[in-house]
């Protein structure tokens, strides 16, 4: 069908046999159901109450245009329920308005971000026409009364806990007004949210809090230091500071207009280090070789004044940056002198990403950390990795299968490590628990899911189920 004159054609679809982020363990899950009862190998501790949420890309219709991952896609939630040795599991698609036009299409109508094609009113309607698709699929978190659905840069949808209906954008009373990481930090010592974004315009990084009871604490602020939009996806806190890498992946606008990349990696400016004092002093800026960070562990404050973060270093970002030299993910422990030092120390030298910790340690020292590794062998899969920073020691359970990210489940009887994971053979997914003190053993129960969950980004666990989750 030929577009009306001045309507761009519609981008024709992507080639889904030859994307890898499109199928096999990533092909999208379009079936939404509610199973009780699933089938377990091992035992669920009967103690053990809890939900476990994750978000994920998850295109609603074949994608037209391009489909870069993690970055586009409609946004699913997972939600495993645990309660009296059983285990249930949901899963909804989170409606944006997008996902309700196409629903009514029967087909995409969107196109990928990078494209900078966007439908016409012909097409969609006044209001939606000109719009980019939203997507609140990197990652999921409760807080201040609300379940929030996390994009990047832009704001939430806040989800109903009961069904996982979508109830709508939340801009968090204000304090995501001009969106938000997928990544705040929720502080256990006092239950602050605090939260950054990044913006295309000047100031280009602002930061905000949102207090326990869900009130905006502070307005976006801005952080000043920055002399053009950087791509920043994840925040450390600590006490005292909020700390951003902000890495030299650079938006150029200017490119996009003739044709060029819309993500520019200039290593020769270095990575710059923000320590942003959480009781709005001057922002501190550290100076370094330029090196990339997806996701951090934690971080805390040392008596002496210096900042401990534990992250995930690669030497460029991977997929969004064209550069042909050997990439590994490692894990990696930086000290932050506030006067302008930094040091920093390999941890575990192999490839690796999703680190998480016991989020209640969050801001304060941590003891283990896990990640997802690649597997050793000619054709690895993933690995879980476990670090203990008190032993030094690395354990690892690598069943051959595609594995989520680790969440960290604090438990009376033993805590325990849940992860999603997927066999590529033939593609069934289940939950693992692994305890904290033997990882290396493999898992204490494994509940089978009823359907394939595709390989998705960031999850929460709650610990609390049905209603009393409902509460929030
Ligand atoms: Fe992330």
């Amino acid at each position: 069908m030929t577009a009306p004159a001045g309507v761009p054609p519609r981008p024709a679809p992507v080639d889904l046999a030859r994307h890898v982020h499109l199928r096999g363990v990533f092909e999208p899950q379009r079936t939404e159901i509610d199973v009780a009862g699933l089938a377990v190998a091992g035992e669920i501790p009967r103690g053990l109450r809890g939900t476990y949420l994750r978000n994920g890309p998850n295109p609603r219709f074949d994608p037209i245009g391009s489909y870069l991952y993690p970055l586009d896609g409609d946004a699913m939630v997972h939600r495993i329920e645990l309660a009296d040795g059983s285990a249930r599991y949901t899963n909804r698609f989170v409606r944006t308005p997008m996902v309700v036009a196409e629903e009514a299409a029967g087909h995409a109508i969107w196109s990928g971000i990078t494209d900078g094609y966007t439908p016409s009113a012909a097409e969609v309607g006044a209001d939606l026409a000109g719009t980019m698709r939203h997507l609140p699929d990197i990652n999921i978190v409760r807080h201040g009364g609300r379940l929030l659905a996390m994009a990047e840069g832009d704001q939430p949808y806040r989800l109903d806990p009961g069904d996982l209906a979508t109830l709508g954008r939340d801009p968090c009373d204000g304090a995501m007004a001009v969106g938000s990481t997928a990544h705040p930090k929720i502080d256990p010592a006092t239950g602050e949210m605090v939260l950054f974004t990044y913006a295309l315009e000047a100031p280009f990084l602002t930061w905000s809090t949102v207090a326990p009871d869900g009130r905006a604490t502070r307005e976006p602020t801005p952080i000043d230091g920055l002399a053009e939009p950087l791509m920043i996806h994840d925040m450390a806190l600590t006490s005292r500071y909020i700390v951003l890498f902000a890495c030299p992946l650079v938006f150029d606008i200017a490119a996009v207009m003739t044709g060029g990349s819309l993500l520019d990696w200039r290593p020769e400016s270095g990575t710059r280090i923000a320590l942003v004092p959480r009781d709005g002093g001057p922002v501190r800026w550290l100076s370094d070789e330029a090196f990339w960070v997806w996701h951090v562990a934690n971080a805390y404050d040392e008596p002496s004044g210096e900042v401990v973060v534990d992250y995930v270093e690669w030497r460029y970002p991977g997929g969004l940056a064209a550069v042909s030299t050997p990439n590994a993910g490692r894990l990696v422990r930086a000290r932050l002198d506030p006067a302008g030092r930094v040091d920093r120390t390999v941890v575990a030298d192999r490839s690796m990403e999703f680190p998480r910790v016991d989020d209640r340690s969050l801001t304060t020292e941590h003891r283990h950390v896990a990640t997802v590794g690649l597997g050793r062998g000619p054709d690895p899969t993933d690995t879980l990795l476990f670090h203990d920073l008190h032993t030094g020691t690395e354990t690892e359970w690598d069943p051959g299968l595609s594995m989520g990210e680790p969440v960290y489940i604090p438990h009376d009887d033993g805590d325990l490590w849940g992860v999603i994971a997927t066999d590529p053979t033939d593609l069934t997914s289940a939950f693992h628990l692994v305890a904290v003190a033997d990882p290396g053993g493999g898992p204490i129960a494994s509940i089978a899911l009823p359907q394939r969950v595709p390989a998705g980004l960031h999850g929460a666990w709650l610990p609390d189920v049905g209603m009393d989750a409902a509460r929030g």
